[in-house]
């Protein structure tokens, strides 16, 4: 029985995890590390800040050097290296190609498999950006600081397209593909976009999905709103043939295709832009808040992915670098596109689902690439777990670095990356950060620190994070207590404000610790991250998910990643999601819905299993009131799980908007099996009040 200690307040949440064992970095990794001296840690620390940084900056090309590194006059919108002028095109472009013309920038991976590769050199890459370039100032009449939004899948066409704006100090906005047309047209309508790139068609698990009706209904919705498109530019999948079924829109729709031969060899200069001018923006992916649109700086931001892709990530010249991750989030703009691109890496892309056709397919590619350092999430690495345990073993790839990132990856799950995909042979990062991050906040340095399971590492390069409470005491190392992770200073990557709402920025982001609103010192604005944090006593950072996530049972606050990791202990379980359900006697009780391993039958004992292992590693309070077996988690399309769908039915309340889920089909079939259930056991809950439904309507919400 876990009992609760002794000045724990409610804010608190409780922590049981069991102290993981390090893993070091093997003696071939460290001897090819670009970061292999102990040197750098003290050149980035605090003492040295901000003035460190310039060591990120020194990795661009600047049309004009800065002369200030960090101004706060106007805190918390911080500036870097003002004074300084530089284009985001012509770093990731133009200065390669001197030397390295040929090499490739990109390989694209078609989703069908006996398709052919694209292979993109940098020379190619600067033609096709030229002209595309030209067609959005000459064609479109688009003019340095307008917005265009592109609904764009994952092909080579939108990095060509985000490139294009860069060079024109176009503030580009890319939504993700897989988001339904009236996200899209939400997202047009707050960023102001008059202009909308997409494609007709693209692969998505074997079948060519209708890409261009979206557009259709993205124009409707800003139309409704206000907000006039006047002109969609629609790339072809196939560059000779139009793919959808979907008629084109006379003088507002465009095929790019025919329109580039009115551009050909057009060379356009790039446009030399301050380093605080926006380069792009990035709605978080808000399912339910009205989203929010990161705006993301030039010279900052560039220097900041730079410094961390050649740090963390590793990367040399002669590595091949696949993230698996999809364009229209963060991290593939930070870490597929500009980081990479900045240090003339080569880049694999790849258009589809990672099991299409089956499990072995990333690793089929990586063989035949030769990939050596891979990128990928927690869901994607559970999802290739499920599917095919013993695929790596079959192929000959061989990786040196790994990332995971996006949400705390499960002890069990990160050994499976490690002994299975890893080969036990590759360094894993595990990065911990957020869209209005930019870059990575917290990582261990792979060849100077140690990896331990589910621990993302200490504060990166020149990032000094703290642990507060509630009340703004600092949450010491080492306690074995969690409380609210900020990053004290400012740093190159930051956001530099929400779109067109300042005051949400601070609001949300500043204002619960600023000591003074007037200061003009960033020691008094710590950026509040909105995750749950504890860190041991080595400056290790163990994330625990967003605050928002967390289950009060009897006044004992638990992290729902927690509890999901202990049911990854059982064996037969793949994925685990912990919601809260109302109880009589605990007020709330934990509920723990689990998917299993393909070939395992759902069974009794499988549920006790997993009630056995929460009560081994948490404790009996955290009992969980049913564990429920279904065959798939409800998740968002960045393969997130909608814990707040699972909240919905276990109390049967009202799951919120499913649409925008990748899976939404098969919330119906888990609601039905539970609820059904819950009501034969006379275990349905009573009317709600108002403050519970309240209450349990917050857990899983994003703010
Ligand atoms: C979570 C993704 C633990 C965290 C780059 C954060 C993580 C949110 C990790 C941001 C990690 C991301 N370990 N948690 N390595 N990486 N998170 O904006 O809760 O899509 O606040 O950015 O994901 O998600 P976003």
């Amino acid at each position: 029985m876990v009992k609760r200690q002794a000045g724990v307040t409610e804010a608190q949440i409780a922590v049981h995890w069991k102290e993981e064992d390090y893993f070091p970095p093997s003696a071939k990794f460290i001897g090819q590390a670009n970061a292999a001296d102990p040197g750098i840690l003290e050149r980035f620390s605090e003492e040295h800040f901000p003035e460190c940084f310039k060591e990120y900056a020194d990795l661009l090309t600047w049309d004009k050097y800065w002369h200030t590194t960090l101004d706060t006059s106007n805190a918390p919108f911080w500036k870097w290296f003002v004074g300084g002028r530089l284009n985001a095109c012509y770093n990731c472009v133009d200065r390669h190609l001197a030397k390295n013309r040929n090499k490739a920038a990109f390989i694209w991976v078609p989703e069908p498999e006996e398709e052919e590769d694209r292979v993109i050199t940098y020379q190619e890459l600067y033609v096709q950006v030229n002209e595309f370039a030209a067609l959005l100032r000459d064609f479109c009449g688009l003019k340095t600081g307008d917005r265009v939004t592109f609904h764009m899948p994952m092909l080579p066409e939108l990095s060509v397209s985000m490139l294009a704006c860069a060079r024109l100090g176009i503030i580009h906005s890319q939504v993700f593909g897989g988001f339904s047309g009236q996200a899209c047209g939400d997202r047009i309508i707050d960023s102001g976009s008059h202009v909308l790139v997409t494609m007709d068609a693209y692969y998505r698990n074997g079948s060519l999905i209708d890409h261009k009706a979206k557009a259709d209904e993205a124009v409707a919705r800003a139309e409704s709103e206000g907000v006039h498109v006047d002109k969609v530019l629609i790339w072809r999948r196939y560059p000779q043939q139009y793919s959808s079924p979907t008629p084109l829109v006379e003088d507002r729709d465009f095929i790019v295709n025919d329109l580039l031969k009115d551009y050909t060899g057009k060379r356009i200069a790039p446009v030399s832009m301050p380093a605080e001018a926006p380069l792009f923006l990035m709605y978080t992916s808000g399912t339910t808040a009205s989203p929010k649109g990161c705006q993301h700086s030039t010279g900052g931001y560039l220097a900041y992915v730079a410094g961390t892709s050649k740090y963390y990530q590793d990367i040399h010249p002669e590595d091949t670098y696949w993230c698996l991750a999809d364009i229209g989030w963060i991290t593939g703009h930070s870490y597929i596109v500009y980081g990479p691109l900045a240090l003339c890496a080569t880049s694999v892309m790849y258009e589809g689902v990672p099991t299409y056709p089956d499990a072995g397919r990333p690793w089929r590619v990586a063989e035949r690439l030769d990939v050596n350092i891979f990128h990928t999430a927690p869901t994607t690495i559970r999802m290739l777990r499920k599917a095919g345990p013993g695929e790596p073993a079959k192929y000959n790839y061989h990786f040196k670095h790994m990332t995971t990132v996006g949400e705390p990856i499960e002890p069990e799950v990160w050994r499976w990356y490690y002994a299975a995909v890893g080969k036990g042979e590759a360094v894993i990062v595990d990065t911990w950060w957020q869209t209005e991050n930019g870059g990575f906040l917290g990582s261990t340095l792979p060849a100077l620190h140690p990896m331990k399971p589910g621990s993302c590492g200490p504060g990166v390069l020149g990032i000094y994070p703290i642990v507060y409470d509630e009340k703004g005491n600092e949450v010491e190392a080492g306690s074995g207590t969690a409380g609210n992770i900020c990053i004290r200073n400012p740093w190159p990557g930051i956001f530099q404000t929400i779109w067109g709402d300042p005051d949400r920025f601070v609001e949300i982001y500043f204002a619960k610790y600023c000591k003074n609103r007037e200061s003009k010192n960033w020691q008094d604005w710590p950026y509040l991250a909105g995750d749950g944090a504890m860190q041991a006593a080595d400056g290790y950072l163990r994330i625990l998910g967003r605050v928002d996530d967390v289950i009060n049972v009897a006044g004992h606050r638990l992290g729902t990643k927690e509890l999901e990791s202990a049911c990854l202990t059982v064996e037969e379980v793949v994925e685990a999601a912990a919601v809260p359900v109302l109880d009589e006697i605990r007020g709330r009780a934990v509920e723990i819905y689990v998917a299993l391993q393909p070939s395992v039958d759902p069974s009794d004992e499988i549920q006790q299993k997993v009630t056995a292992a929460i009560e081994k590693t948490i404790g009996k309070i955290a009992r969980p009131k049913n564990v429920w077996i279904v065959p798939d988690m409800p998740k968002t399309r960045s393969g997130k799980i909608m814990r707040r769908v699972l909240a919905g039915i276990s109390n049967f309340t009202d799951p919120g908007d499913t649409m925008t889920l990748a899976n939404s089909e098969i919330v119906e079939d888990v609601r039905q099996h539970v609820q059904s259930e819950k009501i034969a056991r006379g275990d349905a809950p009573k009317e709600l009040t108002d403050e519970e439904r309240e209450e349990l309507a917050k857990f899983g919400q994003e703010s």
